[in-house]
């Protein structure tokens, strides 16, 4: 589906806008601090129930107001959707089409989306934590399972934690979540596995693209179970199988470190230029390249696993980019034919308001207003 009009009400520092989504970029042109990212977060935030900052609930509601209020309007082969999100500091309620959002995995895999924001940088040389949340969202949008499984097991980790927390250790009890991760983790490996072995190829060519003298690009699912690699092509039952062994190896460690010391919860995705790790010597022009390239691979992917380009949202799209390698960024975001909402403190080189098939909303102090 496509993402057209979005509407906002008392989020962060705007008290009211609409934006139309054009066919190619929309761009949200202001300076510093004036509610450029706030504007593509509430959109984001309609599509994912997730902000795209690290924030409470509360942070969103703009100060002095009680509730925030997102609505954003979806087209597609269907019938088309209307999504409206209330958030107050107390909790969030999301309708879709008046109605009563209850699992919002029916929501999250509505529209393909990419989201490129300056925190991403992170990826490259922070915690393993964030590459694996980056490829699980990636996985989601090809395979909607992604989602349940990783939630079984998040679920199945949290019990058996706090199980090994208490002092009463039941191993009934430690034994059954034992299981549970087994199942589960299996399945988030497998998913992993494709994830991975989906991005590789594009991810490898769009890299080379942008930075055609940065060395080969490659991407690797490393699962913490140790001879999991070599189990890549194990089914699901002979995965779990090694699951429920390592995790049995492992119940005296646990024990003392009382938590879950092995399973997929502790896996990483390692990026690596001509085979040497990026976590350990990668720039910050470097760190922009990978990032881009990664995200230009899941739109690639998307849009070949669904049919439609995504949605992709850029936050901050060209911050540290030359004018060369911004028009190059642009003529192959069309190529893909990704729907584009970026953010910046100036217009990309050749955009105008004449430019077909964009729309550029100039922002400041919270108004965002229509500039073409
Ligand atoms: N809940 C809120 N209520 C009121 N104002 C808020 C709220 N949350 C954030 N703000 C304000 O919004 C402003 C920043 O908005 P935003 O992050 O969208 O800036 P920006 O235009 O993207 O700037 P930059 O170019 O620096 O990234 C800040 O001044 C911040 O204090
Ligand atoms: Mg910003």
């Amino acid at each position: 589906m496509l993402a057209q009009t979005l509407t906002l009400t008392d989020f962060r520092n705007v008290e009211r806008a609409g934006v139309e989504l054009a066919p190619r970029l929309t761009f949200l042109v202001g300076d510093n601090a004036q509610g450029k990212t706030n504007a593509l977060e509430a959109l984001a935030y309609a599509l994912t129930l997730k902000p795209l900052r690290p924030a409470r609930l509360g942070d969103l509601v703009r100060r002095g107001a009680s509730t925030a209020v997102v609505d954003v309007s979806l087209t597609g082969p269907a019938l088309p959707w209307q999504i409206h999100v209330e958030v107050e500091a107390g909790g969030r309620q999301v309708l879709v089409n008046g109605k009563l959002l209850r699992d919002p995995a029916n929501l999250l895999g509505a529209v393909a989306l990419v989201a490129f924001t300056p925190d991403d940088l992170a990826l490259v040389k922070g915690a393993p934590e964030l590459r694996r949340r980056s490829l699980d969202r990636f996985v989601f949008q090809v395979q909607p399972g992604h989602l349940r499984h990783a939630r079984d097991y998040q679920r199945a980790l949290r019990a058996r934690n706090l199980l090994l927390r208490r002092l009463d250790r039941d191993r009934r009890s430690l034994d059954a979540f034992g299981e549970m991760l087994a199942i589960a983790g299996a399945r988030l490996m497998a998913g992993r596995h494709l994830g991975i072995s989906l991005l590789r190829p594009a991810l490898t060519r769009r890299h080379r693209q942008l930075a055609p003298d940065g060395g080969e690009l490659t991407i690797d699912y490393r699962p913490a179970l140790a001879g999991e690699e070599a189990a890549a092509g194990l089914d699901e039952s002979a995965a779990s199988e090694r699951l429920r062994q390592a995790l049995q190896e492992a119940l005296p460690l646990d024990l003392a470190r009382r938590q879950t010391c092995r399973g997929p919860h502790l896996d990483d995705v390692e990026l690596a230029l001509d085979g040497v790790p990026t976590r350990r010597f990668a720039s910050q022009g470097q760190s922009r390249s990978i990032v881009l390239a990664l995200r230009l691979a899941e739109a690639d992917e998307l849009r070949r696993a669904r049919g439609e380009g995504p949605l992709l949202l850029a936050d901050d799209l060209l911050a540290e980019l030359d004018d060369g390698r911004a028009s190059a960024l642009l003529t192959t975001l069309d190529a893909i034919g990704a729907r584009v909402v970026a953010t910046g403190t100036r217009l990309p080189p050749g955009l105008s308001a004449a430019t077909a098939g964009c729309a550029i909303y100039s922002v400041r102090a919270g108004r965002l207003s229509r500039a073409n």
